[in-house]
């Protein structure tokens, strides 16, 4: 599975953070990074989770 946040729509909300700070971390500015898209197994649920509740479907999981 892969991971991508649109750094267009991404508002700093931090839900995925929270939810999954192994895979999303909030840089500088306060927005998400995803340093590796490709997802390890044991973090899929979370991650997708996260692309459910971020309130400005920044998040994309394929
Ligand atoms: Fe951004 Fe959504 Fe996460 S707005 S910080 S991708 S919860």
């Amino acid at each position: 599975m892969k991971v991508a946040v649109d750094d267009d729509r991404c508002r700093g909300h931090g839900i995925c953070c929270a939810l999954c700070p192994e895979v999303f971390t909030l840089n500088d500015d306060g927005y998400t990074t995803v340093e590796d898209p490709e997802v390890p197994a044991e973090h899929e649920e979370a991650v997708r989770a996260a692309a459910d509740q971020c309130p400005e479907r920044a998040i994309t999981v394929t």
